[in-house]
Order: C-alpha cells, then sequence, then structure tokens
C-alpha cells in the first residue's frame, strides 16, 4: 500500500499495518487511518471502472436524483431506483456485469479491515460514490446488506470533506471528522448500523482530481 509521499514517510507500509494500533480508534468500532492510499493509483482505478460503467445519478425510491453521481465494481453493485435501495449482479445502465473490483484494492481493503479488528472481511461489493461541489450525503445506515458482522472499509480521494457519525439514531448528536484523499476509514462492530452523512463537498481544486472527491466503499453484501 504505498503511502502520500511526505506522511508517514519514515515507516515503511508494512509497518504501518503491521500495528493495529496504527489506525486511528475514534470510536468502538471506528478506525481512521490517515494519508495510507496510493491516490494516483485509486483515482486511475476510478477511471477504468468509469469507462466500463460511468457515474450516474441515480434516483431515490421517492424519485429525486441524488446529488451524488456512482459506480460500482464487484460482483454486486448498490442501486436506487423507484423500486428501492438494493444490490445487482448487473449495472442497469448497460445490462451487464459490474466490472471486478482491483485486486490491489482487495489487497489493501483486507489489510485495513485487519488492522482495524476486522480479520475476516471479504467483500463482494464496491460502490464508488462521485462527489462535485455542493454534492452530499444526508444521514443513512448502510443496512442493505446480509451479514452486519463484516465491517465497511471506506476510501476517500480528492477534495476532502467532512464525515458525521450520528451514532445509533437518525437524529443523534454527530461527530465530525475531516477525510483527506488518501485517508481510509473503517467501522463495524457495535458501529457497524451507525448512521453517518457527509457534509456539503466544499469548493476547491485537488491535483489529481480537480473538483471532484471521490469515495470507494467496499462491503460484504451477500452471505459469505
Ligand atoms: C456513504 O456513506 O455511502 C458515503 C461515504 C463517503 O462518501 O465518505
Ligand atoms: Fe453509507
Amino acid at each position: 500500500m504505498p503511502r502520500r509521499p511526505g506522511r508517514y514517510a519514515s515507516s515503511s507500509v508494512a509497518g504501518l499495518f503491521a500495528d493495529a494500533a496504527g489506525g486511528e480508534a475514534l470510536a468502538s468500532g471506528i478506525h481512521l487511518w490517515r494519508g495510507v492510499l496510493d491516490e494516483r493509483a485509486y483515482l486511475d482505478g476510478i477511471a477504468v471502472i468509469a469507462a466500463a460503467a460511468p457515474f450516474r445519478s441515480m434516483m431515490t425510491p421517492g424519485g429525486r436524483p441524488m446529488s451524488v453521481a456512482m459506480s460500482n465494481c464487484g460482483a454486486l453493485g448498490w442501486i436506487s431506483d423507484a423500486a428501492g435501495y438494493r444490490y445487482s449482479t448487473l449495472d442497469p445502465a448497460s445490462g451487464r456485469p459490474w466490472p471486478a473490483i482491483p485486486e490491489a484494492w482487495l489487497a489493501d481493503a483486507a489489510r485495513l479491515a485487519t488492522g482495524s479488528g476486522y480479520p475476516d472481511f471479504r467483500p463482494d461489493a464496491c460502490l464508488i460514490n462521485r462527489y462535485a461541489v455542493g454534492a452530499r450525503m444526508t444521514a443513512h445506515q448502510d443496512r442493505n446488506e446480509a451479514d452486519f458482522s463484516q465491517p465497511i472499509v471506506s476510501l476517500s480521494l480528492g477534495l476532502p470533506a467532512t464525515f458525521a457519525f450520528h451514532g445509533p439514531s437518525r437524529t443523534g448528536r454527530a461527530t465530525t471528522v475531516e477525510l483527506a484523499s488518501g485517508d481510509a476509514l473503517v467501522w463495524g462492530g457495535e458501529a457497524r448500523l451507525f448512521y453517518h452523512a457527509v457534509r456539503p463537498v466544499r469548493a476547491g481544486s485537488h491535483p489529481l482530481a480537480g473538483a471532484f472527491r471521490y469515495n470507494i466503499t467496499m462491503r460484504r453484501a451477500a452471505h459469505q
């Protein structure tokens, strides 16, 4: 897992993940890993996936377009339309299976999950969110998966964003964390069903991603 130059400059990559305490525990079940991702490689990977499964604005079950554009890779892709939120083996835009999750992403997800205390993580779903300036995600739970013993591994690239954990209730007081490009957030256990949100992305320009924020969320959607 190559790291962002200038951060963790003196620690080897293996060393970073050999220590389970290398991530910062924000709360029970929630681990933040700062600056651990190879940003350029991830953004290149996103471009390859988006060439096969282009970003699109999905409709909420209530009929409103989401401000975040989405694509997927993996055996199962998360979709939303008038029929509801669910996982699908096929991209509804093309009728074809989603592209595979890149091996390097799976390797990073396994190391991050293991380092956060979730050694058995085997994702089969990878949602890619693209936030233009002003796009946001209102408070929700990730609960379309079959097995909540599996954690969520969430990777941030491009423009920074404020991520909010509301806890077990949608209206719970939020704890916020600033996520920068190259950061990874892992949550599971008692936090697995916590409500969470992303505040509107602020205007800016990232040297590699321009005026966008990307988020890659790897999850286990089906039973193992
Ligand atoms: C989500 O909850 O699906 C989005 C998380 C993020 O963009 O950081
Ligand atoms: Fe989510």
